[in-house]
């Protein structure tokens, strides 16, 4: 075989167009990583052809990263974020990274001990510390990606495999008013809207699947959610108040998106904690013909289409979310709930994957 025919790994990161590190990446995630030809000198070559054929092939593979957003708090935002991912990583055996981007960190404590974040948080391992150091660059920085992921987590099954965790922490909530000002002091390389993503590099081709927690806000910690972000769900009680804010957050994250050149789609919208009332009937039968509110008027943006799996109100969810309540199965933890989450995840799933081959 002639030498042109030979790729390293640079050459294969340029015409994948990623970095090194991410095609390093691929071949320790995915068995059908073409082989090596030869193991040279300067570090192992691939057939050109057959290296170039796998990429292409793979493209359809890309890591999904998705945010759970709405402007409302208590909506569900959290319990089907955390769902999601435990059922992606589970049932369908992908690998998943849940990053809680509150400061809350119910998502952080509905998958970890209390007693294991408050080790975290004390060493740095959490979200805070990123910003901390940011926003502090004349001490050392303290946020390393690779310890502060923690795998295994979740009560189900004591830790799901596949699934890892990028905590939250409560000092989030001193930072966040903070880090707009962080390209004004003084650091220019710091671009407060890239703080995660520059973060993130290192690890984001080992998943194929990133389930972002936002906090009820649309400010600079989500939005550093939404740079990274391929999409973006809105879970919503369906009644007048919970829907209210869906039409800002339409046009306030496309207008985001063209600024920073990107597209970021609405995958949908999921009802949440549905009860057997006429008013959750009703906004539901709005959504579903895409009518709600201002959206379908003439020169309104159009209403992102309505989930066909809704999340029943149920007693048990609210109990699973208890870390220590020991509920290590689905049923357990979701109970009636349960179908629906399956149902949700699986409609994430297809709508995620439907460029693929
Ligand atoms: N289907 C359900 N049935 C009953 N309770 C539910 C259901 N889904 C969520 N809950 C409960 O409702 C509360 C709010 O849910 P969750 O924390 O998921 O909302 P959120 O939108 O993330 O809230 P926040 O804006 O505060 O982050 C929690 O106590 C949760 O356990
Ligand atoms: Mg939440």
């Amino acid at each position: 075989m002639s030498k042109e025919n030979l790729v390293g790994i640079a050459e294969i990161a340029n015409f994948a167009n990623v970095t090194k590190q991410a095609v390093s990446n691929w071949r320790m995630r995915y068995d059908h990583f073409p082989r090596p030809m030869q193991n040279l000198q300067s570090g192992p070559v691939w057939d050109r052809e057959n290296i170039e054929a796998w990429v292409k092939s793979f493209k359809g593979e890309e890591t999904h990263v998705l945010s759970f957003i709405n402007l409302k708090g208590g909506v569900g935002k959290t319990t089907t974020a955390v769902a999601v991912a435990e059922m992606l990583a589970q049932e369908h055996r992908k690998h998943v990274l849940l990053i809680d981007l509150d400061p809350q960190t119910n998502a952080t404590v509905t998958l970890i001990s209390e007693e294991k974040w408050a080790e975290m948080d004390k060493d740095g391992r959490t979200i805070a510390q990123l910003f901390d150091d940011r926003l502090n660059p004349q001490n050392t920085p303290k946020f390393d990606i690779e310890k502060a992921i923690e795998n295994r987590v979740s009560t189900i099954n004591d830790g799901i495999p596949r699934l890892d965790l990028l905590a939250s922490s409560i000092r989030l909530i001193d930072l966040q008013d903070r880090i707009p000002m962080i390209a004004l002091s003084g650091n220019f390389t710091a671009n407060p809207l890239e703080i995660l993503r520059v973060a993130l590099q290192p690890v984001l081709d080992r998943y194929d699947y990133i389930i972002i927690d936002c906090p009820p806000s649309l400010g600079t910690v989500t939005k550093n959610g939404l740079r990274i972000s391929t999409g973006y769900v809105i879970p919503t009680i369906p009644d007048i108040v919970s829907t209210w804010g869906i039409y800002q957050i339409i046009s306030n994250v496309d207008g985001f998106a063209r600024d920073i050149e990107r597209s970021i789609p609405a995958l949908g919208i999921i009802a949440t904690k549905v009860q057997a009332n006429s008013l959750h009937s009703r906004v539901i039968a709005d959504l579903k013909a895409r009518r709600l509110g201002r959206f379908g008027e003439p020169g309104m943006l159009p209403q992102p289409p309505l989930f066909n799996n809704t999340m029943p109100q149920t007693v048990v969810v609210a109990r699973g979310a208890d870390v220590d309540a020991d509920i290590r199965t689905f049923k357990g933890k979701y109970g009636s709930a349960y179908d629906a989450l399956q149902g949700i995840t699986q409609e994430i799933k297809q709508l995620c994957e439907k460029k693929k081959h």
